[in-house]
């Protein structure tokens, strides 16, 4: 079904996001039907470029991105129609009066400052001072929202001056992505999980993220922000707020938020000697950290493991161990929750007994997974082995419907149809960096060097050992 007639401003129009994910996003949902005829997608950014110019970018971005089979010339064309350029200084007056006159009344506005944070103030301001901006329209931020509390309450700050918290999308990609949205399905449509999600049968929760690129290309970003800010403040910690918050009661954006935020809140100060920083070295397959970020003396961490505690009467003794790292041996996103050994076995030989392990894997190869002690089959006594109830979204539903969209094109689509659900709210952002900056401050306090790790391995070994005292490991690392 077609979204309602919109026009779609898209700051930063040229710029590496643009091109890679928010127009071949719309591309595709131009191509599978979901964008009306009469949607307009407006392009802005500082350099000066002909609409003609605008397009043959866009159109040589969608056929970098998109497979072939989606990429037919006619539709690509009709999406093309859609698409114009304005050369706009965001600091200044230029191009603001030609903007105003491409909106068209009656639609529904969005502007996607996909810049950085430094100019959402300059925008949102022009936007309001022009008037370009009606009373309904909606502002999409990326992160990095804030660099920390402060300037993540000043952005706050900066955006409220002009729009109010239902017109403010802060976009966490993590949040589009199909099996994050699955995690909640999993946990509210069934009666099998809730009753056992707590602490007195989950003996702790694993949540991985681990990526096989480095950061070569944007070291000076990266450098500056490290995996603590990059990867933990957002994707990870919206993770573990899906996977521990109590059951919203019902699925508004309002009423999950609130919940998320709960989490953020309850959560207990970490201390140092439950965080693992590692730093990636140079191998056989490419330069190390400090070589890709151009920075031979870098204490920032391509790598975090850390244990936490949420501090509530549900997960009171349920550690949460979290990983992140870039360079590591496999891309794997996934959520293992490992529950409690039975009280008591009847089987004499209960070698083969071990506790039940649900994994959500969110990246790649989509699915859940649920290891469940049976007999193993044959005349040989009750003898007892694990074997996996395996359920890839690929093979159960078939490989077409496991052909999701990407996370920005179900987010762009949220934005115009008005649905903040999946997007972060200012205070969720502000207590997720109440929570990190202490423990970034106590880094620098103490001088904390990073670990080394070897670039393709599963990060420092302190990061193992932090499991190891507990008495638990890792779920091996396996794409
Ligand atoms: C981004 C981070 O937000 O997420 C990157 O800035 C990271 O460092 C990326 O690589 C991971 O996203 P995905 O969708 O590839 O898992």
């Amino acid at each position: 079904i077609p979204v309602d007639p919109f026009d779609l401003v898209i700051f930063g129009g040229t710029g590496d996001l643009a091109r890679r994910k928010i127009l071949p996003g719309l591309y595709l949902r131009f191509w599978d039907g979901q964008l009306p005829e009469t949607a307009q997608i407006v392009g802005a950014a500082r350099s000066e470029m002909s609409d003609e110019d605008f397009r043959g970018m866009v159109r040589a971005a969608i056929n970098e991105v998109v497979p072939a089979r989606k990429c037919d010339a006619d539709r690509l064309d009709a999406f093309l129609n859609l698409v114009s350029y304005v050369a706009i200084n965001a600091t200044g007056e230029g191009g603001w009066r030609e903007l105003a006159a491409r909106m068209r009344p009656d639609r529904v506005q969005a502007f996607y400052f996909s810049v950085g944070p430094s100019l959402f103030g300059d925008l949102a301001e022009r936007l309001h001072s022009h008037k370009i901006a009606g009373p309904g329209a909606r502002i999409v931020v990326e992160k990095p929202f804030g660099n920390d509390l402060a300037t993540a309450r000043a952005l706050n700050k900066t955006l409220a001056l002009h729009f109010d918290e239902t017109q403010i999308y802060r976009i966490d990609h993590y949040l589009g992505k199909e099996t994050v949205q699955n995690l909640m399905a999993v946990r509210f449509a069934n009666m099998l999980f809730e009753p056992l999600w707590n602490a007195q049968y989950i003996d702790h929760v694993q949540i991985t993220v681990a990526e096989t690129v480095g950061v070569g290309g944007r070291g000076s970003y990266y450098d500056k922000s490290g995996a603590m800010r990059d990867m933990v403040q957002n994707h990870l910690m919206q993770l573990l707020c899906l996977t521990a918050m109590e059951p919203p009661s019902k699925f508004d954006p309002d009423a999950v938020r609130d919940e998320k935020l709960k989490v953020i809140r309850a959560l207990e100060p970490v201390p140092a000697h439950d965080i693992v920083r590692g730093q990636y070295q140079p191998g056989p397959d490419g330069p190390g950290y400090r070589e890709d970020a151009e920075n031979p003396d870098s204490r920032t961490e391509s790598f975090i493991a850390m244990k936490l505690h949420i501090a509530n009467w549900r997960w009171n003794g349920t550690p949460f161990y979290l990983r992140t790292g870039k360079r590591m041996k496999a891309r794997v996103s996934e959520i293992v929750v490992r529950f409690k050994e039975p009280p008591h076995s009847i089987f004499e030989d209960d070698t083969g007994q071990s506790a039940n392990e649900l994994t959500i894997r969110l990246q790649p190869n989509e699915g859940m997974d649920m290891t469940v002690t049976i007999k193993e089959p044959g005349p040989g006594g009750m003898r007892l082995v694990d074997v996996p109830l395996d359920m890839t979204f690929a093979e159960a539903l078939g490989e077409e419907a496991a052909d999701v969209p990407d996370a920005y094109e179900r987010l762009i689509m949220d934005v115009i149809r008005g649905n903040q659900t999946l997007f972060m709210r200012g205070d969720e952002v502000e207590a997720a960096w109440a929570w990190t900056d202490p423990i970034i401050a106590g880094w620098t306090e103490r001088e904390e060097k990073p670990h080394r790790y070897e670039a393709g391995s599963t990060g420092p070994e302190d990061a193992l050992i932090l499991l190891h005292r507990d008495g638990r490991r890792w779920k091996e690392l396996r794409a």
